[in-house]
């Protein structure tokens, strides 16, 4: 049974596999009981104020410190700070990756498309896609650069993390915490989907002030996995990412070994599904953030190191309003996916796997096509099914990479969806 996670609320969960591993009150007994060796992970500072302290303490058969000497290998798509390429102001989009034809596990699969910040700093993010059609078997991963937060959008995953198991379908997020040791399996032929790697403060869930106690996406509803572990012996490979390179180092047993946990540092999924959306009911758009479903914070109040966004269906009742979203510009960098259906405002053209990247200052909106449909619709209340799109919201800009920048996928003709917006005023003198 899967348990509910409320990070950021100082609530303390525990987990066993085998009975009685947990002693009452002592975190570092003298002798774990079953020969089981302690080990503290923390995910914030020690001394973090208890609202936001992450940590966990596991019981596990063999400490982390068992494993050979790391050694770098190269990943050339596989990308870290500095991200100090030239970015053009211009708006893109891109069609969905391809699926790659030689066997690719989930590491192998990652491309790097934009990033920024620092990651020594502990600021800023990197965002990827991932396409893959191969399982991870003997190899184990974990990121100390940053949380993982995994949008799938195509193929089911099944997450094996030293904290227990979590199965993540395509609506479902999951975040993957700093230093978490994990593997990634297929439950079909593919996968492929979007990844926001998060330098900064851990993600939490945004505070809601007048909305008050409940809205947005509710602490009930985020699952962690319960105590799993593994006996398994032989010639393992543990992959670390640190400082924005790969690693390998020889490891000769699973690290997917703790028998009982307690603490809220843990891998989390949600359902997209459950959002409780919040909107106008009487005209106008409220402001985006709104849609905010998990937010790292930067050092500056109000300000997001990276928010977490989405557009979910959802009933639009504005009266005597432009529906879409508005045309606009603004100080932050977004960066948006879509996972299924139609965004809209680009009922065609973005597709499902494909994404934008709409920078500090860089006006965008709605497409021609969309303009013209929504300012001379009859303005019924309105159910938009079926979409759910999302954005990674950041407050430096995305430095695009290379890669990102000339991939076969990208979009060349996306500034053509505007061209058709007509110039309708007509000069009227005045004196
Ligand atoms: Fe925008």
């Amino acid at each position: 049974m899967e348990m509910q996670y409320l990070q950021g609320f100082g609530n303390y969960l525990q987990s066993e596999a085998e009975p009685n591993v947990l002693i009452p009150g002592h975190n570092s007994p003298q002798k774990v009981p079953l020969g089981l060796y302690a080990e503290q992970i923390s995910g914030t500072a020690f001394a973090m104020p208890r609202v936001n302290n992450l940590h966990s303490w596991v019981y596990r058969i063999l400490p982390s410190v068992m494993h050979g000497d790391f050694k770098n290998f190269s990943h050339p798509k596989l990308l870290g700070t500095p991200f100090d390429g030239m970015t053009p102001p211009t708006q893109m989009r891109w069609g969905p990756p391809p699926y790659p034809k030689k066997p690719t596990h989930f590491v192998g699969g990652l491309m790097t498309m934009a990033g920024n910040g620092r990651i020594d700093l502990h600021c800023g993010g990197a965002l990827h896609l991932y396409a893959i059609n191969q399982s991870m078997q003997d190899e184990f991963f974990y990121n100390a650069d940053g949380d993982f937060l995994i949008v799938p959008q195509e193929g089911d995953l099944i997450f094996k993390t030293e904290f227990g198991i979590l199965e993540v379908v395509p609506g479902e997020i999951i975040v993957i915490p700093r230093g978490i040791k994990y593997q990634v399996i297929l439950k079909q032929e593919n996968a492929r989907g979007y990844i926001c790697e998060n330098f900064g403060a851990p993600f939490r869930l945004p505070d809601l002030g007048i909305i008050g106690a409940n809205g947005l996406a509710n602490p009930r509803d985020f699952q962690i996995p319960v105590a799993n572990y593994e006996q398994r012996k032989g010639n393992f490979t543990l992959i670390g990412k640190f400082q924005g390179h790969l690693w390998s180092a020889p490891i000769d047993h699973s690290p997917l070994n703790i028998v009982a946990w307690h603490g809220n540092y843990t891998p989390y999924k949600y359902n997209l599904n459950l959002f409780n959306t919040i909107a106008s009911v009487s005209f106008d758009h409220i402001d985006p953030s709104i849609f905010t479903v998990l937010t790292s914070p930067s050092t500056t109040l109000g300000v997001a190191n990276i928010d977490f966004v989405i557009f979910p269906s959802r009933w639009i009742v504005a009266d005597n309003t432009f529906r879409p979203p508005y045309f606009h510009r603004n100080i932050m960098s977004e960066y948006m996916g879509l996972i299924t259906g139609k965004y809209d405002a680009k009922e065609e053209g973005f597709v499902p796997g494909g994404s934008s990247l709409h920078n500090s200052m860089t006006a965008h909106g709605p497409d021609a096509e969309a303009y013209e449909k929504a300012v001379n619709q009859s303005l019924q209340p309105e159910y938009y099914a079926g979409t759910l799109a999302f954005m990674f919201e950041s407050c430096y800009v995305w430095r695009v990479t290379q890669q990102a920048l000339t991939a076969k996928f990208r979009e060349a003709d996306y500034l053509d969806c505007w061209k058709g917006l007509r110039w309708n005023f007509k000069y009227t003198h005045r004196e």
